[in-house]
This record gives C-alpha cells, sequence and structure tokens, in this order.
C-alpha cells in the first residue's frame, strides 16, 4: 500500500489522543420526548465524537456521514487546536479554492484524520461506514481510510446519480455523480441483500409462461467454470432433446433431480441448451447492491423534503431521505444505532424514523451538528417536523458540549457528577462502556477479573482508609480503586488485592 503523506500529518495521527473530554449538558426545551435515546448533539464532532466515547465504544452499527466536500465554494474554516506551528496559520481562515490555496488538502485531510479515528473505535465489529465525497478529496479520503480501517476492509465506492437534468455548467463532461466511500470495521461484517423493486423485477424477471406459470421468473446459471468455489460436482445431465452436458455444477446432482422434479429448470428456449435453476420473484431473498446507484432519490428530491418542512429551502445541501435509507437498509438491523457526525438538516434522522416506521424497526440515531444557526433550528428543528408531519413515534435528546472534565489544570471539573466521572473512569480502564444498572456505592462494575471502584464525592474529599475500605467488596479479585489519596499501608492493600489509583494523576486519557 502507497503511503498518504501531506502538511501536518504528523501533528494530526494521534491528535484524537488529545483532545480534551467534554461533558454533554441536555437541553430540555430543545428536545422532543423522553427518554428516545436518540440524540442531537450540537458542537464540533471532534469533541463531540470524543464525549461520545464512553457510551458508545463498539456500538454503532452505521455511520454515514457528509463531511465539506472542499469545493471551494463551502466556506469552511479548519479550526481544530493542534499544537503545531505549521497548522495553527491555518486556524480562523476559510479554506481556499484550488488555485487560491496550496493547502486546501492538506487541512481538509488534517481535519479529517482524526474524526475518522474516533468513527472507527465507535463502530461495532460487524459495522459499516459510508462517507460522501466527491472528486475534490475522493482519492485523499480513500487513502486516509486504507490507513485508518485498513485497505482489507474497503468494500467499494459507490457512484450515486445526484442529479438528472443536464446543465451547462461544465466546459468537458457534466457532472452528475458523485461517490459513497464505504469500508467495512472489520472482515466480518456482511451487509444486508436489498428487496427486489418492482422496477427491477420489470426489468430482470420474465413473465409467466406454460412451463414456469408461478410468477415472474429468471433463469440463473448452475454450471460453473473448473475450480470455482462453489462449484465441483461434474455429473452429465441429459436435456430432454437428449443433449447432454458433463461438466461441473453448482449442486450435487441429487439436488438437481429435487429441482428438477420441482419444475425449476430451464434448458433455454429450443430445450437443449445448458440447464439452468429457475428463480421465481416471489422467493428470492433479495439481491446484493451494485455500485452504481441510479434508482435512488436525487438532490432535487432532497432539496424538496426541506421545502415541505419548512415552506422554504432553508439548508443548501441537504441529501435525500432515499439515498440515506438505501444506506440503511444495507447496513443496518432493525435495533441498529446510526451516526451522522456531519448532521446539516439531519437527514439521517429522518432517515431512521422513516424507515422504523416502515418496517417495525427502533433504530436510534446519533446526530452532530457545529454550526450555532444550524444544529438547534435546523437539524434539531427539522427533525421536531418530521416527527409531527409524518406522525413518527420518537422523539429525541438535544444535547449542548458542556466544560472538559478536565480543566487546564489538571483538575477534575468541579460540576462533574460520580455517574460522569465512574463512566470516564471505567471507560479508559476498560475500553467498554459502562452499565449503570451495576454501579452500587463505590462500585462502578468489573471487567475480566478485576473490580473497580471510585471514590468521588466532590474536590479532595476522598480518601481510601480504613472506613471506605469496608464499602470495598471482599472477593478475591483484583480491584482497582481511585481516589484522591491513600491511607492504607502496602501490606492492607495487598491482604485485600487493592491497586490504589490517584485522581486525577493516575485517570488514563483516551
Ligand atoms: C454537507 S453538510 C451535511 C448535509 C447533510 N447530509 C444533510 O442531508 O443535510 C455538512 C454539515 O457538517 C457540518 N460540519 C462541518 N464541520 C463540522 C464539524 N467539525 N463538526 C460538526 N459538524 C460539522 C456543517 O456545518 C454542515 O452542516
Amino acid at each position: 500500500m502507497a503511503t498518504l503523506n501531506w502538511i501536518g500529518k504528523d501533528a494530526v495521527v494521534n491528535h484524537d489522543k488529545e483532545v480534551p473530554f467534554k461533558l454533554f449538558k441536555k437541553v430540555k426545551g430543545a428536545s422532543v420526548g423522553e427518554h428516545s435515546k436518540n440524540l442531537i448533539v450540537h458542537g464540533d464532532n471532534l469533541e463531540a465524537l470524543k464525549a461520545l466515547m464512553p457510551h458508545y465504544v463498539g456500538k454503532v452499527k452505521c455511520i454515514y456521514i457528509d463531511p465539506p466536500y472542499n469545493t471551494g465554494n463551502e466556506g469552511w474554516v479548519y479550526n481544530d487546536k493542534v499544537n503545531s506551528p505549521k497548522i495553527k496559520q491555518w486556524l480562523g481562515k476559510v479554506v481556499g479554492k484550488e488555485s487560491e490555496d496550496l493547502t486546501r488538502h492538506d487541512k481538509w485531510l488534517c481535519m479529517m484524520y482524526p474524526r475518522l479515528k474516533l468513527l472507527r473505535d465507535l463502530l461495532t465489529d460487524d459495522g459499516f461506514i459510508f462517507i460522501s465525497v466527491d472528486e475534490n478529496e475522493h482519492c485523499n479520503l480513500r487513502g486516509a481510510m486504507d490507513e485508518i480501517f485498513l485497505e482489507e476492509n474497503h468494500v467499494t465506492t459507490v457512484t450515486w446519480q445526484r442529479k438528472k437534468e443536464s446543465s451547462n455548467d461544465s466546459r468537458n463532461i457534466t457532472v452528475k455523480a458523485e461517490y459513497i466511500v464505504v469500508y467495512a470495521r472489520s472482515k466480518i461484517a456482511q451487509l444486508n441483500l436489498l428487496s427486489l423493486s418492482e422496477a427491477y423485477i420489470e426489468t430482470a424477471y420474465k413473465p409467466p409462461t406454460k412451463e414456469f406459470p408461478n410468477g415472474k421468473w429468471r433463469p440463473v446459471p448452475i454450471a460453473t467454470t473448473k475450480g470455482h468455489k462453489s462449484g465441483g460436482y461434474t455429473y452429465e445431465i441429459v436435456t430432454p432433446s437428449g443433449k447432454k452436458h458433463k461438466r461441473e455444477w453448482a449442486y450435487p446432482e441429487e439436488s438437481y433431480k429435487r429441482l428438477l422434479s420441482e419444475g425449476k429448470i430451464y434448458f433455454g428456449m429450443k430445450g437443449d441448451g445448458v440447464p439452468q435453476r429457475v428463480i421465481y420473484a416471489h422467493e428470492s431473498t433479495g439481491i446484493p447492491a451494485s455500485n452504481i446507484w441510479t434508482d435512488v432519490a436525487t438532490n432535487k428530491e432532497g432539496k424538496n423534503e426541506i421545502i415541505n418542512l419548512f415552506d422554504g429551502g432553508i439548508f443548501e445541501t441537504p441529501k435525500p431521505v432515499g439515498l440515506i435509507k438505501r444506506i440503511l437498509e444495507l447496513a443496518s438491523q432493525k435495533d441498529s444505532l446510526i451516526l451522522d457526525s456531519f448532521a446539516g438538516s439531519g437527514t439521517t434522522a429522518q432517515a431512521v424514523l422513516d424507515l422504523n416506521k416502515e418496517d417495525g424497526g427502533s433504530r436510534k440515531f446519533i446526530l452532530v451538528e457545529m454550526e450555532d444557526k444550524v444544529a438547534r433550528d435546523i437539524t434539531a428543528e427539522r427533525v421536531k417536523r418530521a416527527i409531527k408531519k409524518y406522525d413518527y413515534n420518537d422523539g429525541f435528546e438535544y444535547c449542548e458540549l458542556d466544560k472538559p472534565l478536565f480543566n487546564e489544570d489538571g483538575q477534575i471539573e468541579e460540576t462533574c457528577d460520580f455517574k460522569q466521572f465512574a463512566t470516564y473512569i471505567y471507560f479508559t480502564e476498560t475500553q467498554t462502556n459502562i452499565d449503570p444498572k451495576k454501579i452500587s456505592g463505590n462500585y462502578i462494575g468489573e471487567y475480566g477479573d478485576t473490580e473497580y471502584y471510585l471514590l468521588y464525592k466532590g474536590k479532595n474529599k476522598n480518601e481510601l482508609d480504613k472506613a471506605t475500605l469496608k464499602t470495598i467488596g471482599d472477593s478475591d479479585k483484583k480491584k482497582i480503586v481511585y481516589a484522591d489519596r491513600c491511607l492504607l499501608d502496602d501490606d492492607t492493600l495487598a491482604a485485600h488485592n487493592i491497586v490504589f489509583k490517584q485522581i486525577p494523576y493516575e485517570v488514563k486519557v483516551y
């Protein structure tokens, strides 16, 4: 694999580790309903993804993102607080056009790289990420993704027809398509089949005939090439007109005979061709998606969907609901968690709610949007209006990003409560999410053969001493105990199998 290099790469490859952990602050007035488990977060997604980590690491089944394409017309600004003199010169300045800004691709890669790393860690092992992009950054995105997700997990790049109509905006070739880059989190991930559309059945299936009267049908080859993985059964088949075909077939002879007796073998129009299996449309479990999508909604529909909800085009670049529903059909189960960290007008939330309504699913969404003027008034408002207009039976919680867990002096933020801190400690120790139901007193959970405890009643009030020792369990397991101070001697700690860790200095950073 060729290595992709760019200005600032050294400074950003581990920037995800330096991003401070922030807490969430729920905004009741901007939320809809309670306990929906859907989330809209207002904030920069670098900080928001990091803040999501203690709650959602390894839990997201499908990510769709639609980041700035870097066209030179979006007015996006690189603003990450990376400690590099080169990068500091870029801050606060709008990224320019191709001919004006020689570091525009470097900036885009510096912005995307740490976010893609966090997104990877949020995915389940069988999860997928779909990333919208156009020709401006497609190649750079592939290079970065091959490093972060690994080349072997690249699934495909889908070409999506974003508009049908021709326009006069190109000197040479009119661009009517853009791309969706697809990666799996690991080798075990498997996309769903797509159910057959009426249009597909119309073109790919034959009408019923006297020989095959049970509905629309199509012949599927059963002859295989030598050595093909699904082949390997060699025997002779004689057609009704007496012609012999001896070669390798996909099925053993008994299976072939069963299909023949069920009237599901086709010998071609003249009755002497190489036999094929007949599949009726109503028996099909679906078809794999192709990597050319001309059969889903276009940007025009996306714009109309916004106009229908707001009586006007209040957002420039909404994707159509149908496009994201196609992604969800392929990459989610009915109870999956879906994440979109460049939420814009919130199309992903509507697609989740719409698909749930259609198939009785209970998928949940997390959306992140940075812009002050967009997050509440467009993203959340669109989802709120869609719930009402289309009678979706769900709500969402709207959150702001709050203060960092640790202040600039490295001390714990005073407003941080026990549960928030426990969630963070448990996550950094185990890289898994806490089960809040298991928290009991100072006990915050166990992982493998270690129990975890947190003594935290507020700043400087947390001592591991003879009194608090009584609150630590007496199992034989190793116990990691976080507190401000330890007044027990080493023998006592060893006798109780306790490892003491001092707050805040020994709190790990993710
Ligand atoms: C192309 S739009 C996404 C459109 C969206 N797919 C839709 O259908 O409406 C990109 C969005 O990402 C947001 N954005 C850009 N950088 C961000 C960041 N660092 N954190 C969170 N949101 C960001 C922008 O404000 C913009 O609303």
